[in-house]
């Protein structure tokens, strides 16, 4: 079974894939913890933070909370696939060695760690998986590139060209959508969840939704989930909504 879950931010959230937090979202789901396969994070997993040595497996953090991270995950009984959002360190991200896993390349961070390529599609447990990912972070509120942005976190017209190649050779069709950032409609569940609206074009002024956007009306899927917006809409609405919006929260597929 696949768990997915919203942006971990490194130490700061990493209880989001805490065993407590974890079992009272499968309790809720009624499903069993046990049978977790994969914790999918939907960017912002921010591990590798630090620059440090990287071998053929992976990281060896010497500062003090990526060693301790990747010691707690490394522990957990299944494997972490990674969104890349935009607090992720893409100078790190492109040393990490390359792996083949569900028919594709992946990031490898240590034996059970993996970042999922953005634009790449995945055949996960059976499912199809686009993975998208990336948001703008905002030069005024995140100012030192390469220490809390990067230009990267916004996807080159290479990258995108690339991506729009793989669908047109899958087909259109898609069991889930992953990304960071989400499309505009996806974004707007959560401003008519809180009952407010984003001023005219605010959503289009990120060049990752305006992709998306792209994406979403070229498709079709089941649900599309998505973190960066630090919200929950999560399961509760997961049989009735398309776009799932998730923070603390964990669905179980
Ligand atoms: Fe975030």
């Amino acid at each position: 079974m696949l768990y997915i879950t919203g942006d971990t931010h490194n130490t700061q959230d990493k209880d989001n894939l805490s065993k407590e937090n974890m079992e009272l979202c499968c309790l809720e789901q009624k499903a069993a913890y046990s049978t977790i396969s994969a914790a999918i994070v939907l960017g912002d997993f921010g591990l590798p933070w630090h620059e440090c040595f990287i071998g053929r497996d992976g990281i060896h953090p010497s500062e003090r909370s990526d060693r301790h991270l990747l010691e707690w995950y490394n522990k957990k009984p299944f494997k972490i696939l990674a969104l890349m959002g935009n607090h992720d360190n893409y100078d790190m991200l492109g040393k990490l060695p390359q792996v083949e896993m569900f028919g594709q390349t992946v990031l490898q961070v240590s034996s059970n760690i993996f970042y999922l390529i953005r634009g790449n599609i995945y055949q996960i447990e059976g499912q199809s998986f686009l993975v998208l990912g990336g948001a703008s972070s905002g030069i005024a509120a995140h100012p030192r590139p390469h220490e809390n942005r990067w230009t990267k976190e916004v996807w080159s017209a290479e990258e995108e060209a690339a991506c729009l190649a793989k669908i047109g050779q899958h087909g259109r069709k898609f069991d889930y959508v992953l990304s960071h950032t989400g499309p505009s409609a996806g974004i707007m569940t959560l401003y008519q969840a809180l009952a407010t609206a984003p001023g005219p074009n605010e959503l289009l002024k990120d060049p990752n939704v305006v992709f998306n956007n792209k994406i979403d009306n070229l498709i079709t899927y089941k649900k599309w989930f998505f973190g960066h917006w630090h919200s929950d809409f999560g399961y509760k609405n997961l049989s009735s909504a398309k776009y799932i919006p998730l923070y603390h929260e964990g669905v179980l597929l």
